[in-house]
């Protein structure tokens, strides 16, 4: 199920109270960005120095966190994953009935690291980013690639809840967050899981990984010059993902049988394993630092 509006436009007039925790982080600073230009009203939380002092140089004002989310509708928990646990068992007490708690990554939630409660919401939203295949149209929406500036995307949410009102809270927190954004797409907590990490970070972000190591290997080993390289790489690139990934034109029958070598060559026959649930908890285990994941 999906909601779509026109690039950027959030239709919903119903404005909410939003406690933003980790307030000066990557993530923090730029949903708290795109939270000053909405009509919500927000609360700031940050405990380091170096956050704190990055909130205020942007001009927003600090609040402590008992009192940001005492009345917080929705409460955007914007730490690193590691600190989630101890920052939802300190902090979910706190919350009033019907509040939600949206963690901006799934693996925490998935891993069942988070303190829940029976009259509090757990939500999960990620940003999509902006397509490969986005029609950007100015400079800006080129430049744009992490989107939440100008170039419009996607996001990802998932709601623990049957009531439409908590859906429709996500869907406005998000909206705003990672603004400008074309259409929310709802899937589960375990859907996300499997969508980031194991579609997005465990294939798409190592392949394109891989392509910088392949390039380093073509310039450095084998000595081709750097710009030749480069220049290829980057449109065949293009046309590999619009082929590939959209069929836009059929690879040559040359380049069938190479890629059957580079197949044959690169990957595991197994490989398909990782969208196992097994393989998706010892991926998690690994980025959160845990021995294993005990649901
Ligand atoms: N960085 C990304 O590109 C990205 C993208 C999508 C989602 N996420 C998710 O966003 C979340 C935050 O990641 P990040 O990269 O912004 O982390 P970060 O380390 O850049 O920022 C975290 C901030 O939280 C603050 N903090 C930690 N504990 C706190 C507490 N108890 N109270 C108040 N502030 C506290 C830290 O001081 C820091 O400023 C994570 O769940 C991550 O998985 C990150």
């Amino acid at each position: 199920m999906s909601s779509t509006t026109p690039a950027g436009t959030d239709t919903s007039t119903d404005t909410y109270k939003i406690a933003v925790i980790g307030a000066g982080g990557k993530m923090g600073m730029r949903v708290s960005n795109n939270l000053v230009k909405t009509a919500h009203t927000v609360w700031y939380v940050e405990n380091s120095p170096a956050g704190q002092e990055r909130t205020l140089a942007a001009g927003r004002e600090l609040t402590d966190a008992p009192t940001a989310v005492a009345d917080a509708d929705i409460v955007v928990l914007a730490v690193p994953d590691l600190a989630l646990g101890p920052v939802t068992a300190d902090l979910v007490p706190q919350l009033k009935p019907g509040a939600i708690v949206l963690t901006l990554d799934p693996a925490a939630a998935y891993a069942g690291l988070l303190t829940t409660r029976d009259d509090v919401v757990q939500a999960v939203a990620h940003p999509c980013h902006p397509s490969i295949f986005l029609q950007r149209q100015t400079p800006e929406e080129w430049a744009d690639t992490f989107g939440g500036i100008a170039a419009p995307q996607d996001a990802i949410a998932a709601v623990e809840s049957d009531d439409p009102g908590h859906k429709a809270i996500v869907e406005a927190t998000v909206r705003a967050i990672y603004a400008p954004v074309i259409d929310v797409h709802f899937v589960t907590i375990k859907q996300l899981a499997q969508l980031e990490p194991t579609l997005v970070e465990t294939v798409a972000c190592m392949i394109g990984a891989l392509l910088n190591e392949a390039l380093e290997e073509t310039i450095n080993t084998m000595g081709v010059p750097a710009a030749a390289a480069r220049s290829i790489l980057y449109g065949h690139t293009q046309v590999a993902l619009a082929n590939g990934l959209r069929g836009d034109n059929p690879f040559s029958d040359a380049c069938l049988i190479a890629m059957d070598y580079g197949r044959e060559s690169i990957i595991k026959d197994d490989w398909k394993k990782i969208f196992r649930d097994d393989e998706l908890d010892k991926n998690l285990a690994r980025m959160l630092h845990l021995p294993a994941i005990t649901r």
